[in-house]
């Protein structure tokens, strides 16, 4: 059964929403660039890769029940930031956001009765609370670091180890 144009709709503006999700993480990564953490911005792009990923997952799902894809103008993230705890900060309000717009698709979706999509989007659901944790956890080790540079040189280290598809913090 091809999928209604309303669950397509929706799943569309979704995909828009994981691209604006990997063009935020890499203004990102470009900020923690020029305030020398090359670890942060290593780790930054690797998000913005993932999120990229998922608008790509997104968008084969549609294609697959025979829906019809809609790319959509791709907002300006901020390019400016105060610091890079306010980065990790927007990071994790950022997907808290995208969790509820997941939830908000899950709902539509046994609205809709469509079970394939509940399905599909139940990876999503978890890989959003794996994207608060991790955050979370990035979050924690800055508030350990606070101010002390030879701890903070240490833990961008540790950001820069990240690799493709891992969730590291
Ligand atoms: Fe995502
Ligand atoms: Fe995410």
């Amino acid at each position: 059964m091809s999928i209604s144009d309303t669950m397509c709709d929706a799943i569309n503006r979704h995909i828009n929403a994981e691209f604006y999700s990997s063009y935020l993480y890499l203004s990102m990564s470009a900020f923690c660039d020029s305030i020398d953490l090359p670890g942060f911005a290593h780790w930054m792009r690797v998000q913005s890769r993932e999120e990229y990923d998922h608008a790509i997952r997104l968008l084969d799902y549609v294609q697959d029940r025979d829906g019809r894809v809609a790319l959509l103008p791709v907002e300006q993230p901020p390019i400016e930031f105060d610091s890079v705890e306010q980065v990790m900060e927007a990071t994790l309000a950022h997907e808290r956001h995208v969790s509820d717009l997941i939830n908000g698709l899950y709902a539509l979706a046994a609205q809709d009765g469509d079970f394939a999509t509940q399905v599909m989007l139940q990876w999503f659901v978890n890989e959003q609370v794996e994207e608060e944790k991790t955050a979370r956890d990035v979050i924690a080790a800055l508030r350990m670091v606070q101010g002390h540079s030879d701890a903070l040189l240490l833990l961008d280290r540790d950001m820069g180890a990240r690799t493709a598809g891992a969730p590291a913090a």
